[in-house]
């Protein structure tokens, strides 16, 4: 990489960014498209956003993805927001163009890309959403557009399903009800799923003993697991589901894809999906199973 007075940056904001693959996935993929730009990590104290977001337009950065703790915070000093993050209210993606700063979010389109890669298409199917959060928020949206028959949304916190079921039924139309993790009714939920999605952090690294507090006796032969969970890439429950001859779509391809748009936005290219998938499975240690 040689870096010059025309290198224009791109990074990741969040808190904590130590793990993050992004900087050397994104690296790789404007090394070989042979752009002139360069790609950073910005770890960013809680309450000091705002004037980061001052930085952005005063320093010209070109761009930066957004995570954990401030994607939904970030989305009211934005000044221009796409159709998916103002549905979502929440932003992954952030681009400066010409000192105006547009928020995306490629989080459910990275969700939807991952499945296509593998094949599946969920219009039409009963679908399980685990969890209520901003990847939940993306993911479901996402399938409610892509027509899924109808969504149950999980979570430990029944007042926040309540309320992101009320909002994707009240946007898309597609029935959407609320549950909390005890009683019979997640039982037939999941017992009559096509789709189950796993969007919280159970099963993440360092606690990869973890799983959901489902039966996979629950599971019908047909049904497809997912988990954004990435970190292992196989996690408890994607182990499980394949042990009973399930289809199963990791995390990975969720990342890679959600980045890949997220550098298409950055640069008007095409990302190179195949490569940037390399880079990171390689660094999970997975390289044999690419
Ligand atoms: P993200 O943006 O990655 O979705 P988030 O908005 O913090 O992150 O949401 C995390 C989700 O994982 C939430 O649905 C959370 O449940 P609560 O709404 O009850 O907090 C869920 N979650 C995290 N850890 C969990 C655990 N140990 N058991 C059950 N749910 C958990």
């Amino acid at each position: 990489m040689s870096i010059n007075s025309e290198t224009k940056i791109l990074g990741i904001i969040g808190n904590p960014l130590t793990h993050s693959l992004s900087p050397i996935m994104h690296n790789k993929a404007l090394e070989d498209l042979g752009l002139n730009y360069v790609y950073v990590p910005f770890p960013v104290e809680k309450h000091r956003l705002h004037e980061v977001v001052q930085a952005l337009r005063v320093l010209g950065i070109a761009g930066v993805n957004v995570t954990i703790p401030f994607k939904e915070e970030i989305v009211k000093y934005l000044d221009d927001l796409s159709d998916e993050a103002r549905a979502c209210r929440a932003v992954n993606v952030v681009k400066n163009r010409q000192g105006r700063l547009e928020g995306h979010n490629t989080d459910g389109p990275g969700f939807m890309a991952a499945l296509k890669e593998a094949g599946i298409t969920p219009g039409g199917w009963k679908t399980v959403v685990l969890g209520a959060g901003g990847a939940a928020r993306a993911i479901a949206y996402q399938l409610a557009r892509a027509k899924v028959r109808n969504l149950t949304l999980v979570n430990r916190t029944l007042g926040k399903a309540q309320q992101l079921a009320a909002f994707i039924q009240c946007q898309t139309g597609v029935r959407t009800r609320a549950l909390g993790w005890n009683g019979d009714a997640v039982k037939q939920a999941v017992c009559e799923a096509d789709l189950l999605v796993n969007t919280t952090s159970i099963g993440m690294f360092p606690r990869g003993e973890e799983m959901p507090p489902l039966d996979p006796e629950w599971f019908k032969p047909e049904l497809v697991v997912s988990d954004v969970v990435y970190n292992p890439v196989e996690t408890r429950l994607l182990a499980v589901a394949r042990r009973r001859g399930l289809r199963t779509v990791d995390g990975v391809g969720m990342f890679i894809h959600q980045g890949a748009l997220a550098l298409e936005i950055f640069t008007g290219v095409k990302a190179p999906v195949s490569l940037m998938r390399e880079v990171v499975m390689h660094r999970l240690g997975e390289a044999s199973r690419l």
